[in-house]
Parts: structure tokens; C-alpha cells; sequence
């Protein structure tokens, strides 16, 4: 017998099925209340709403708990390699060896990128905003492969797009660097190194020397981006799956993921930690003055890379980036002194009422810009290396969403609170 939940609404029953998902999470299917009561639902922020079911990632906040495709995020951090973690996500399994070989042998051979598209970043001007930049870039490219931008898309064009996102991401990424900030000439992507080396070296060789790379710099980068890889129903991918939703093409889906992954509150908070923290050093340290702003309710101020709509626990991203930041310093011989104020900023804050009774705790992006600064990644670009790292997500997520017989169009409703009916008023009689 299905499970359902009685709703007594204006002394009239309405039976509400009951949906259960694989960890028994359960969820209460009102598709049709509208319809049958006349009533909505209201929740803003979507707190929650179940807008699909999913079977890429899953979480729990509560616990602090992150699966993707079943698979444990410390596990993956360890063990996996950005590209296979793109693969577990989109394809839903892990690769065999030979897939993985022939998946990381096409994505290097994709890299580069049509001479005319190359030519469009020069018309940005210099000290443009990076994601500002990105946002343009991954649109355009529907207009340079206007084949893949289709639709409704065969599972071989899917296939084909996940193929060519994945490859010249991080050529696009590089070259807006280049464009923006260093003011340098390309360097051609090189199809003899992996992923991470790669994009390191698009990033800081120039045509009079190649980047020296640095094993411990590119574990470190590689684990940062498995970290960043997926993160279920968040803000950027939610977006992905609306634009998606209305059949635009994944180029465009994509682009609208990243307008909404730069906003302060989402991906852009890496790049306010790391300007909190650089404020904080600059006034002295004086940490306590910085946690006194972001309690005080009359300051808009918040504590940039605390607190989470879903982890009311220690978000476990943070817990592996911690770990592993002080280590990385040392092994690059990098001493940062923001990294003393990030560990003691992170104490006081624990330790504060405030925060505890708000279960806030440090987010993925506490502790990241340490690492990308020691890197040589300047903090504008921090924005842009999560949307690198949460690429094959919204692929997954796009993908999936395709896949559903069940997908809508996403449309909202709302409760509207404006004006009632009332006549047009002629200009010259309005006063
Ligand atoms: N500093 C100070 N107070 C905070 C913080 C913070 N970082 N985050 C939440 N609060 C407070 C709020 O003021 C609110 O207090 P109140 O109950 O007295 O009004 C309470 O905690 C609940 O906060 P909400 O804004 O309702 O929580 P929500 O789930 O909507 O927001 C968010 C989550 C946006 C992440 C929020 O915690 C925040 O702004 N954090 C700082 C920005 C940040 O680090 N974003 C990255 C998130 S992770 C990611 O996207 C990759």
C-alpha cells in the first residue's frame, strides 16, 4: 500500500502520497494539491522543495555527509583524479581502466580552441571581471559549434558536449587569465599532460618558458576540483536544470549556472574569504572586531565562507581542505600569515553562541583561496576555478534532467501581493 499523508485543509481531507528516496528520505508529492485544493505551497528560498529526484549526489547536512554515485567525497578526494570523478558523475559508474584512458585521450585531444573563438577574448577589456568573461565565453560557444547547440539532443551529441566542455574548459578558463589579468599570449594546450597539469600550464608558461610543474601543486589542485565536482540542488545548478528545463542547449545551461555560481553568497565567496581575510591582517588581526560585524544585526557584514543552507554540521569538503592546506603550504614552502587568521578566525567563531545556535561552520570556500593563492591564482579567478571544478555536476544534472520522462518546464508559481484591479489614468490627469 502506497504511504500517504492526510491533509485536512478548509474540513476537507486530501490524501498526499509519500515519496521515499534510496537513503529514506521522504518527500511529500503535492503535484496535484494545487489542482484538487486551490492551494500552494510556499517556500521561499526553496529550502524545502524537492524540485526533482535525483540519483547523482547525495547529502546530508545534518551529519555532514557527501556521496557521489554511493561513493564517499573523502574516498574520491584520495583516491580519484578530477577527470574519473567527471565520469562517475555524468555516467553514473566508475570507469574501467580502458574507458578512463580512452575519456582522459579524447578530452585532451579537444582542448583547443577555433582560431575566431580565440579571437573574441581580445575584445575584453583588460581587468574585466573573469566570471563576467566566462559567462560570455561558454555561451558563445553555441554559436562556434551550433551542431551541438541543439535542443533536443541524441545520447551521442550528449556524449559529444560533455566531451567538449570538459576539454576547453580549462583552456577558457587559462585564457581569460591571460587576457584579463596578465595581458600575455596564449600558449597552445599541451595533449601530453594530464588535466591539472594542463590547465597549469595554459595558466603560467608563456612562449619564453614553460611552467615547471610541481607534483604536490598538482595534487593539490587536482583535489580541489574533485571537491568543488558536484554538489546537488545548489543555487548554479538548479539554475543549470531551470534554463535546461525550457529546452535551451547545454552551452546556454551552462552559461546561466555560472551567472548564478558568481553571486557572493555561491561560488563568489571563495574570492570574499580571501579579501575578509587579507581586511583582517591588514587591521591587525583584530579577528574579534570582524566576528562582533558579522553578529551585529544592523551590518550586513557576514562571516564570508561560514554558514550553509544544508550543512548544519561541519560541511566535509572543508574538513579535507583543512587537513590538507597546511601541508600543502609547507611542501610549497609557502608561509601565509592568512592562514593563521583563517585557523583562529575559525575558533573564535565556533566558539561564539551565535554561531553555534545558527549551526554555522566553515564552508568549502574557508579554506580553498589558500591553497589557490599559494598556487600563483589570483583571487579574482577563485570564482572561476569552482565553475571548472563544478563543470561535470551540471553536466550530470542537465543530463539526468534530459533523461527524466518526467521533466517540466520549471515554473513557479507565487502568492501575489500587489495592488487589485484599479483603471488606467490618463497622463495629463495623474497628479
Ligand atoms: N555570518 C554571519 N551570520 C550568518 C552567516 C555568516 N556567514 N550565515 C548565516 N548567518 C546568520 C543569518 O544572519 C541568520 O541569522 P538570523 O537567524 O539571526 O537572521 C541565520 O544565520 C540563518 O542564515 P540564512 O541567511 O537564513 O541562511 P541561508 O541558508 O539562507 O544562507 C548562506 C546560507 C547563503 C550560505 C549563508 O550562510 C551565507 O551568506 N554565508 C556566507 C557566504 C558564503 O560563505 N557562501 C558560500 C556558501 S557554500 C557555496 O555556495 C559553495
Amino acid at each position: 500500500m502506497p504511504e500517504t499523508v492526510t491533509l485536512k485543509l478548509k474540513e476537507k481531507n486530501f490524501e498526499i502520497p509519500v515519496i521515499s528516496g534510496t537513503e529514506n528520505e521522504k518527500a511529500l508529492d503535492i503535484r496535484k494539491l494545487r489542482q484538487e485544493s486551490s492551494y500552494l505551497t510556499y517556500d521561499p528560498g526553496y529550502g524545502n522543495t524537492g524540485a526533482c529526484t535525483s540519483a547523482v549526489t547525495y547529502l546530508d547536512g545534518e551529519i555532514g555527509i557527501l556521496r557521489h554515485r554511493g561513493i564517499p567525497i573523502e574516498q574520491l578526494a584520495e583516491k580519484s583524479s578530477f577527470l574519473e570523478t567527471s565520469y562517475l558523475l555524468i555516467y553514473g559508474d566508475l570507469p574501467t581502466k580502458s574507458q578512463l584512458e580512452k575519456f582522459k585521450k579524447t578530452i585532451a585531444k579537444q582542448a583547443d580552441l577555433n582560431k575566431d573563438f580565440k579571437n573574441l577574448f581580445a575584445s575584453y577589456p583588460k581587468f574585466a571581471s573573469p566570471m563576467a568573461v566566462l559567462v560570455a565565453m561558454v555561451s558563445s560557444l553555441a554559436a562556434y559549434y551550433p551542431d551541438l547547440a541543439k535542443s533536443n539532443p541524441s545520447k551521442e551529441d550528449v556524449d559529444e558536449l560533455a566531451i567538449q566542455l570538459l576539454s576547453k574548459m580549462p583552456t577558457i578558463c587559462a585564457y581569460i587569465y591571460k587576457t584579463t589579468l596578465k595581458n600575455e599570449s596564449f600558449v597552445e594546450p599541451r595533449k601530453d599532460l594530464d588535466y591539472v597539469s594542463n590547465f597549469l600550464h595554459l595558466m603560467f608558461s608563456s612562449k619564453k618558458k614553460e611552467y615547471p610543474l610541481n607534483q604536490e601543486v598538482v595534487e593539490a589542485l587536482e583535489t580541489l576540483l574533485i571537491l568543488h565536482a558536484d554538489h546537488e540542488q545548489n543555487c548554479s545548478t538548479s539554475t543549470v536544470r531551470m534554463v535546461g528545463s525550457s529546452w535551451a542547449d547545454l552551452f546556454a545551461s551552462i552559461s546561466g549556472g555560472i551567472c548564478a555560481l558568481s553571486g557572493p553568497l555561491h561560488g563568489g565567496a571563495n574570492q570574499e574569504v580571501m579579501e575578509m581575510l587579507e581586511a583582517i591582517h591588514a587591521d591587525g588581526g583584530n579577528i574579534k572586531k570582524y566576528v562582533s560585524k558579522a553578529k551585529d544585526p544592523k551590518s550586513d557584514f557576514r562571516l564570508m565562507g561560514f554558514g550553509h543552507r544544508v550543512y548544519k554540521n561541519y560541511d566535509p569538503r572543508a574538513k579535507i581542505i583543512k587537513r590538507r592546506v597546511d601541508d600543502v603550504l609547507k611542501k610549497l614552502g609557502v608561509q601565509d600569515p592568512l592562514l593563521e587568521i583563517a585557523w583562529a578566525l575559525e575558533k573564535v567563531a565556533l566558539e561564539d553562541s551565535y554561531f553555534i545556535e545558527r549551526k554555522l561552520y566553515p564552508n568549502v570556500d574557508f579554506y580553498s583561496g589558500i591553497i589557490y593563492k599559494a598556487i600563483g591564482i589570483p583571487t579574482n579567478m577563485f570564482p572561476v576555478m569552482f565553475a571548472m571544478g563544478r563543470l561535470p555536476g551540471w553536466i550530470a544534472h542537465w543530463k539526468e534532467m534530459k533523461e527524466n520522462p518526467e521533466t517540466k518546464i520549471g515554473r513557479p508559481r507565487q502568492i501575489y501581493v500587489g495592488k487589485n484591479q484599479r483603471d488606467y489614468i490618463p497622463l495629463d490627469q495623474r497628479t
